[in-house]
């Protein structure tokens, strides 16, 4: 499949297919931008367009997907920031976008996402801290947010994440003490949070935590 495979798709046939619910063309060497005739497929339920190498920004009517639960844009060149129309997608159960070339803050709009069980935000260049209102996101099981640009303290509402299984924050640079509400997240298994600029104790009742 070349280069003009998704535009020309989505734009000559796709647009019309209002009732697909799944649409995976993932590592298959498509580039160039994502159309923003994605947005007409109303119905989809998972759009996985990961391992490509689609660049540009991802357009706004994604926003239009409302019934998306997967969305995975993973391993692109995606650049720009996370859309706020993103914030629409309240089914959103998987967002993968790690290692694009994404940049700008984490947007305030995610917080809409509540039923999110795994977020992987990875390898991009996020900048500003890790936002609060992540600790709203009560479903969360699986966060990934390394290796960005993310600095100030780390949020005491991440303890709020009691069913927080992985916690992937190194290679950034946040700073400030490691959190020791951390201990009441009783299913955390993994905690990463090398090459920052933390210090303090790790929470010694965290006897499970396997790496740093
Ligand atoms: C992928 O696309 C590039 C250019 O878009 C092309 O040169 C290359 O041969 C393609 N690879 C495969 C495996 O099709
Ligand atoms: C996106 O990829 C296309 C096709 O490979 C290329 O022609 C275009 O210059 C790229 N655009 C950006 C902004 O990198
Ligand atoms: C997205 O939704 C808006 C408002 O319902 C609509 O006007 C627009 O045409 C839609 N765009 C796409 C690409 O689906
Ligand atoms: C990555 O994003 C930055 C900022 O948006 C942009 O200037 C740069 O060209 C992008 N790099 C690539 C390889 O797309």
């Amino acid at each position: 499949m070349n280069t003009n495979f998704l535009n020309k798709f989505i734009l000559a046939s796709l647009v019309n297919l209002t009732k697909l619910t799944i649409l995976d063309l993932y590592q298959n060497n498509l580039s160039g931008s994502i159309p923003i005739e994605i947005g007409y497929l109303s119905s989809l339920n998972e759009l996985d367009l990961s391992f490509n190498s689609l660049n540009s920004s991802i357009p706004t009517s994604l926003g239009n997907l409302t019934s998306l639960s997967g969305l995975y844009l993973n391993e692109n060149h995606i650049s720009g920031s996370i859309p706020k129309e993103k914030g629409n997608l309240n089914s959103l159960y998987l967002l993968s976008l790690d290692d694009n070339n994404l940049s700008g803050p984490i947007p305030s709009d995610l917080e809409n996402q509540k039923n999110l069980v795994t977020m992987f935000l990875s390898v991009n260049h996020f900048i500003g801290s890790i936002p609060a209102f992540f600790g709203n996101l009560i479903n969360l099981q699986y966060l990934y947010i390394q290796s960005n640009n993310l600095i100030e303290e780390i949020p005491s509402s991440i303890c709020n994440l009691i069913s927080l299984k992985v916690l992937y924050l190194g290679r950034n640079n946040l700073r400030g003490e490691i959190l020791q509400c951390l201990v009441n997240i009783n299913g955390l298994w993994v905690l990463k949070i090398a090459y920052n600029n933390l210090n303090g104790e790790i929470p010694s009742s965290i006897c499970n935590i396997i790496s740093l």
